[in-house]
């Protein structure tokens, strides 16, 4: 199946500049659906990545670690934008795309030596992965990996990031 024909791209969103890779349309596709948590189940098995808990960043993150975490047999974890999270949370500044940000976990989510592995849906710059990676590793969790649909290959993301391994289906 050829995942990249359902992606939209959209040109100048958010910002004039951006080409913006829109995943809606692949999720609404049902085989496109199926097809791509089948795949990421897959490339995670042969990574021989095992682990604890899926940590997805808001918003898009959530829908690809959630359905990944039910297939990998994993509890999946919540990394939100400020002041969305209810109980004590940690916290971490970081720069995207197009602008900075902030994320956080419940403290009481992540523990030392919980094995980790990080999903979003897009890797750009790498500021989220990597913020996201400083986080559970400042809890003393250990990192397994990370997983995204699609990379933006020209922005350089993974060379920011932890050397563990790093999947992603669909270059650009
Ligand atoms: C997007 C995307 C990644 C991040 C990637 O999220 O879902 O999380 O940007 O960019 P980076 O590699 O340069 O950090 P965004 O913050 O736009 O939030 P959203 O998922 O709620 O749209
Ligand atoms: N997040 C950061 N950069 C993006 C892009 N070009 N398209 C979709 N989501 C993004």
């Amino acid at each position: 199946m050829n995942l990249k024909s359902l992606i939209r791209d959209i040109p100048d969103f958010p910002k004039p500049g951006i080409l913006f890779r829109d995943i809606t349309t692949l999720l609404r596709d049902p085989e496109g659906l199926r097809y791509t948590i089948d795949i990421f189940t897959q490339k995670c098995i042969e990574a021989e990545i095992k682990a604890d808990y899926i940590v997805g960043m808001e918003s898009r993150g959530f829908i690809f670690a959630s359905l990944l975490a039910y297939k990998l047999g994993s509890g999946f974890i919540p990394v939100r934008k400020r002041g969305k999270l209810p109980a004590a949370v940690h916290s971490i500044e970081y720069e995207l795309e197009y602008g900075m940000d902030c994320l956080e976990v419940h403290q009481d989510a992540l523990h030392p030596g919980s094995r980790i592995l990080i999903v979003d849906d897009l890797i750009a710059t790498g500021g989220t992965a990597k913020a996201t990676a400083k986080l559970v590793q400042n809890i003393g969790c250990e990192l397994v990996g990370f997983g995204f649909i699609i990379e933006l290959r020209d922005l350089q993301g993974r060379k920011h990031l932890p050397d563990v391994p790093i999947i992603s289906l669909i270059e650009y």
